[in-house]
């Protein structure tokens, strides 16, 4: 496939940034948490980086965790979502009655957490909270609020860190804003 030229060398988030911020949100999940085991159910696939910080950082708090994915697509290849969320790979483990953080790289217009959320609920999930590295609230077509937040940005798109844009560009360490030049901002 041919993506139209473009360009992520603007750094938005440097990794340094990232690791300093995923601890203070380890941080608040260990402080509610209080010791007791987690479920962490991912979003894949722009969250299994996160999710695996995220992990590392509560083992050190000494919170233990079992963790699964599941898979939600809305976006294909474009910049932008097309406005259904289809599941596309379920979750495996029981959560009836569980704890469960839902973990997602950013939140956009809200289709995709809200979608999860009532999925886990319909599953018995005793309680459902969510956790994103990032969040654009300016781009909301249905309300929602985090539980745990890392990042506010703007209305921009981003990669890196576990996002993608059209596949590419998981593996950067920071986040990095794409760029198109030669078209409207
Ligand atoms: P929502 O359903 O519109 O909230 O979209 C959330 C999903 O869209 C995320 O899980 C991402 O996969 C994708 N997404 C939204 N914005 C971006 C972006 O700037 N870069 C990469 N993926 C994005
Ligand atoms: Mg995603």
């Amino acid at each position: 496939m041919t993506l139209a030229p473009h360009d992520v060398s603007e750094v938005v988030f440097s990794r340094a940034q990232i690791a300093t911020r995923v601890e203070a949100l380890v941080d608040a999940i260990a402080a509610d948490r209080g010791g007791e085991p987690l479920v962490l159910i991912g979003i894949l696939r722009g969250s299994f980086i996160f999710l695996a910080d995220l992990l590392r950082g509560l083992y050190r708090h000494g919170v233990p965790a079992v963790v699964d994915f599941l898979t939600l697509e809305s976006y294909g290849n474009g910049t932008a979502s097309s406005g259904r969320v289809r599941l596309a790979k379920d979750f495996e483990i029981d959560v009836d009655g569980q704890d469960v953080l839902l973990v997602d790289d950013i939140l956009d217009s809200g289709r995709t957490l809200s979608f999860a959320v009532a999925h886990l609920r319909e599953r018995g999930a005793a309680r459902v909270r969510t956790c994103v590295l990032l969040d654009k609230p300016a781009r909301r077509a249905v309300p929602f609020s985090p539980d745990y937040r890392g990042f506010e940005i703007d209305d921009t798109f981003v990669v890196g860190y576990g996002l993608d844009y059209a596949g590419r560009y998981r593996e950067l360490p920071h986040i990095a804003r794409v760029a198109f030049p030669g078209s409207a901002p």
